[in-house]
């Protein structure tokens, strides 16, 4: 799979180390509190597992998964819940864990729908961000790493569902693409 690779963006010390930094950010933040980790399925849940490691606080995680790329590198704008979440936010400090925020469209979406159910508190915590694709604008309280805007995969971003598990952020070369 790694001859696919054009080139490493982010490499998995600085992947490892950042989310270091951040684990002992949001902990320090978070202190004395619960936390419940709302992962947004699927690319969010590698960055999930190793966040939470990083943190020393009281905390639950739960899942929500939507579409807004189909399978395509474009995103289409619409946004469908496809796996709600199964417990109630209502008073509890919410984190919201996403992989990446391009047109902040999907964020924007899952923020309303969280808000009206009343958590106690709701921030972002995004492992990328494309700052140039951006449509409506987002608020992200913690961010792993700003990237420019190329299509990147690994770290549980995908390609047509595949390259997940590379161990780093990378860009594919172009022949991937044009074999579809
Ligand atoms: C990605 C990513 C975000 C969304 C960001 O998910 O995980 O949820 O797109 O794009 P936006 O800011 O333009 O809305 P994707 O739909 O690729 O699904 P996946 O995580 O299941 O691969």
């Amino acid at each position: 799979m790694q001859e696919l690779v054009e080139k490493v963006l982010i490499n998995s010390q600085e992947i490892q180390k950042r989310i270091n930094d951040l684990g002992k950010r949001i902990s320090r933040d978070y202190k004395g509190k619960e936390v419940l980790l709302v992962c947004v399925l699927k690319g969010a849940f590698v960055f999930l597992a190793d966040l939470i490691r990083a943190m020393d606080v009281p905390l639950k995680v739960d899942f929500i998964a939507c579409s807004s790329y189909g399978s395509s590198t474009e995103s289409s704008g619409v946004v469908r819940i496809l796996k709600d979440l199964d417990y109630p936010v209502e008073g509890k400090h919410i984190l919201l864990i996403e992989d990446i925020v391009d047109t902040g469209l999907t964020l924007n979406y899952i923020l309303s729908l969280l808000k009206e159910r009343r958590p106690k508190s709701l921030k972002v915590c995004a492992f990328l961000d494309k700052p140039e694709r951006r449509v409506v604008p987002v608020k992200i309280d913690y961010l792993g790493f700003k990237i420019p805007n190329e299509f990147v995969v690994g770290y549980g971003l995908d390609y047509n569902g595949q390259f997940r598990n590379l161990p780093f952020i990378g860009v594919l070369k172009q022949e991937v693409y044009s074999q579809k």
